[in-house]
């Protein structure tokens, strides 16, 4: 943690609070956080449902602390980092598996093959699809509601917490790129599909807010016709995914802009994780392909023995990052929130630092 340190020294922190906070008091930035999304955040929410997309077994987890979780890559998710670099001792814990766990600092709703659409990923088996994840938090927020002492004492608490929303990716591979399956590539173009689906999320944001959100953070899609299983299938990348992705996310970033102005109350801000597929400064070295052996589906092998060299491969498996590039998208995502950044220590050296 002593380059998380450095950083704090030199850095203002995310929604203005000091850093001096975080070491007098060694407390959180934000008291608590809502993730909603994917397999890029589940932790552990597929593991008792009916369904292909989980990945509760061997060699999912290797570098995590714990071991295997049902965490859809090596180590810790983008989300796992971002917790830590606010100040967060625990991981957030997963709907699935709250026992025990002090829901005032958060919950995980996110779910393997999810989308913002009900039926993406169905195809899979259950998954717990954004709409069911909002019902989750407003379970939750009762529940809150209660220890509170009343539906005004949670909503004031609620508005003090980072609601991460990082979602849509199933929507374009586990939905419209796959007509076998699905027939909305033969009902929507590509514009339709992604106005559709961020008018979707619009919604979801608005009902989000009705129950206490406050300061959110949203993600566009990355990449996803690059990824290993991508090219693999194609030989290259597959353009018109990456196209896709692209619409989403100016469609997106215009709604963010248009939350901001409609709800002054509210922070919402938009993280792009698109960036160069094939970039190979930061450290990568194998960029197009997945370090564990993979399936006829493209998770890793059950317990087979994954590459050694894991902080050099950009995937983990055939759609998912390793914890390295994990790390990348969470210092991004959260030193973007300021724009003029100037990293003020070395970043490979962070990136590889565990
Ligand atoms: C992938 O296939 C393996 C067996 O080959 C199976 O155990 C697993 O559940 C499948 N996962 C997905 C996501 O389809
Ligand atoms: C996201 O980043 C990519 C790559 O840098 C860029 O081409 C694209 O315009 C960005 N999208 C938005 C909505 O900012």
């Amino acid at each position: 943690m002593v380059y998380e340190t450095k950083i704090w020294l030199i850095l203002s922190l995310l929604f203005g609070a000091s850093y001096m906070q975080h070491f007098v008091y060694g407390k959180p930035q934000v008291p608590c956080i809502f993730i909603f999304g994917d397999s890029l955040s589940d932790s552990g929410n597929n593991n008792n449902l009916l369904t292909a997309s989980k990945v509760n077994f061997k060699p999912y987890g290797i570098d995590f602390p714990k071991g295997t979780t049902g965490r859809f890559t090596n180590g810790l998710t983008a989300i796992d980092i971002i917790g830590e670099i606010l100040g967060f001792e625990d991981f957030i814990p997963p709907f699935a598996n709250i026992g025990g766990s002090d829901i005032l600092k958060g919950v995980n709703y996110a779910s393997g093959s999810a989308g913002i659409r009900y039926e993406t990923g169905k195809h899979l088996g259950v998954n717990v699809e954004l709409g069911l994840q909002l019902q989750h938090h407003k379970i939750i927020v009762d529940q809150i509601g209660t220890k509170l002492g009343g539906d005004q004492k949670a909503s004031q608490y609620l508005n003090k917490c980072l609601y991460y929303v990082n979602i849509g990716s199933n929507d374009f591979i586990s939905n419209y790129f796959l007509p076998q399956f699905y027939p909305t590539r033969r009902i929507y173009k590509p514009e339709e599909y992604a106005e559709d689906l961020v008018n979707k999320l619009s919604q979801s944001l608005k009902i989000l807010r009705d129950v206490g959100a406050r300061k959110f953070v949203v993600f566009g899609v990355g990449p996803i016709g690059c990824t290993p299983n991508a090219i693999a299938n194609h030989g290259s990348c597959i353009e018109e995914q990456n196209d896709a992705a692209f619409i989403f996310g100016t469609k997106l970033k215009s709604l963010v802009d248009q939350l901001n102005s409609q709800f002054t109350d509210s922070k919402f801000l938009f993280r792009n994780i698109s960036s160069d597929p094939f970039d190979t400064s930061h450290g990568f070295k194998v960029v197009d392909a997945a370090c564990c052996e993979l399936t006829l589906n493209a998770t890793c092998t059950r317990d087979k023995t994954p590459c050694h060299n894991r902080n050099e491969y950009k995937f983990w498996d055939g759609f998912h990052p390793t914890s390295a590039t994990n790390k990348l998208v969470a210092f991004n995502s959260y030193f973007s929130s300021n724009p003029n950044i100037v990293y003020p220590i070395n970043i490979q050296h962070l990136l590889h630092s565990s």
